[in-house]
């Protein structure tokens, strides 16, 4: 797997993140006290093979479902189930799919009903960062340079960076080289290409960056207990300003019908 895409291959991961777009808004949808994770990710599921594609995540290492939805304290990997969504819940919704061999990859934390004004700001500094990480995902700037974006953005709030799950690379692997840390020093770490494609994940966390497993070998939560948000966007490194292949734009449309 070669770092530098084509601009037959971008326009497949493009196609695939768009459709991973689409998922999380049929998702949107139907987010709403009273719905269990386990009924989301059927939709989800059902969305994706009726778009001709794979729901990727599921049996990649052994994954059981199409989605991860990590609700609260849970970081990333939460495995949907039995559990009925509240109102006040936060709710980290990550969706993978492969198309024509190539993956899409893009993860966005929803509100149920209303939410600590604390954990909202979250929330929203969190989708912020992830922006900024972007801004620095430029030919000619390394690979630290988007995590010292992410990281020094998000200083001043005192929150917790998650280090122990990073970004990645993106193609015809779901992970391909390089990781990308949601943290970094300037001038540090690979050099970045036209054409490399990556996919940028800050899980930020309200206290403590500190995170544990469960004994399920996936769900990664919190050590403090206190909510983390996760946004992911798969973008193509240009000259002067990096392409977001992925889209919050359906969600979007879909949250602002809600209000
Ligand atoms: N979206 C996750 C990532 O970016 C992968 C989910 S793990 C899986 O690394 F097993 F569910 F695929
Ligand atoms: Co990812």
């Amino acid at each position: 797997m070669a770092l530098i895409k084509t601009p037959e291959e971008i326009g497949l991961i493009k196609q695939s993140s768009l459709l991973v777009g689409k998922t999380l808004a049929e998702v949107a949808k139907h987010l709403r006290p009273g719905i269990t994770t386990r009924e989301l990710d059927h939709i989800a599921e059902q969305f994706i093979r009726d778009h001709g594609a794979l729901p990727g995540f599921k049996g990649y290492h052994g994954y059981p479902a199409a989605l991860c939805i990590s609700v609260n304290s849970v970081v990333v990997h939460g495995i949907p189930g039995d559990y009925t969504l509240r109102d006040g819940d936060i709710v980290s919704v990550d969706c993978g799919v492969l198309l024509n061999g190539y993956w899409g990859d893009s993860a966005y934390t929803f509100e149920v009903g209303e939410v600590d004004p604390e954990v909202h700001l979250l929330l929203k500094r969190t989708l912020e960062s992830l922006y900024q990480g972007i801004k620095a995902a430029v030919a000619g700037n390394r690979v630290g340079d988007i995590g010292y974006a992410i990281q020094s953005y998000l200083h001043p709030y005192g929150y917790g960076i998650v280090r122990d799950l990073v970004g990645h690379g993106l193609g015809s692997q779901l992970h391909e080289k390089p990781e990308v840390p949601n943290f970094g020093r300037r001038g540090t770490g690979p050099l970045l290409h036209e054409g490399m494609v990556l996919a940028i994940e800050p899980m930020i966390n309200l206290g403590t960056s500190q995170v544990i497993m469960d004994n399920d070998g996936w769900t990664i939560r919190t050590r403090d207990g206190k909510p983390s948000a996760h946004f992911e966007h798969d973008i193509v490194v240009r000259k002067g300003q990096a392409e977001i292949l992925s889209t919050f734009s359906y969600i979007e449309e879909v949250l602002q019908s809600k209000l």
